[in-house]
């Protein structure tokens, strides 16, 4: 390895370690089972199940997830949310969610809304939105050597 090389690893990774990227929520699958709208007043009645995909993708820093939110949206409109457990979350790990909610939640739909449900009431595919809210904590990796070294 050329000096050149070794000068711009030892310039280069000590940046490259300190960089800190945001932990990624992903929703992996999501079941609908009863998703019914009532009239006056507008309510929503509905069961879901889902998994969301949280993924670590630092090389250097763990993720402590001190408070997780999940909220549910139709149209805009928050019908239910959910919270989520804490965990620390090692260095490049994966961790799955598997919230599931269900119930009846007053909801005010424009007629935008309204026409929207009826339309995709029909093929039965639905628009949700799951949210999540997180305050996470990054802690730096060490990595600690146990050695034998003979004395002189
Ligand atoms: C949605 O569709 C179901 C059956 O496809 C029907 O029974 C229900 O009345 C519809 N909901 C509304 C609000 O129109
Ligand atoms: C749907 O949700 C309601 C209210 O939480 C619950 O009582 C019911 O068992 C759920 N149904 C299914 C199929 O999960």
């Amino acid at each position: 390895m050329s000096i050149g090389i070794l000068l711009g690893l030892v310039l280069v990774l000590p940046i490259v370690l300190t960089i800190v990227l945001d932990p990624r929520f992903s929703v992996e699958d999501a079941t609908l089972t009863r998703f019914a709208l009532a009239t006056k007043p507008t309510s929503l009645s509905y069961n879901l199940s889902t998994v969301i995909r949280v993924h670590n993708p630092n090389y250097y820093f763990g993720i402590y997830y001190d408070q997780v939110q999940a909220h549910f949206l139709f149209e805009g409109q928050r019908f239910d949310w959910l919270t989520l457990s804490t965990f620390y979350q090692h260095r490049k790990k994966t961790y799955k969610y598997y919230p599931v909610i269900g119930g009846q939640s007053d909801i005010t739909l424009g007629s935008t809304g309204l026409n929207n449900f009826m339309r995709e009431n029909q093929t039965g595919l639905f628009n949700l939105e799951v949210r999540i809210d997180a305050y996470v904590r990054f802690k730096p990796h060490k990595n600690g050597f146990m050695i034998n070294v003979v004395k002189e």
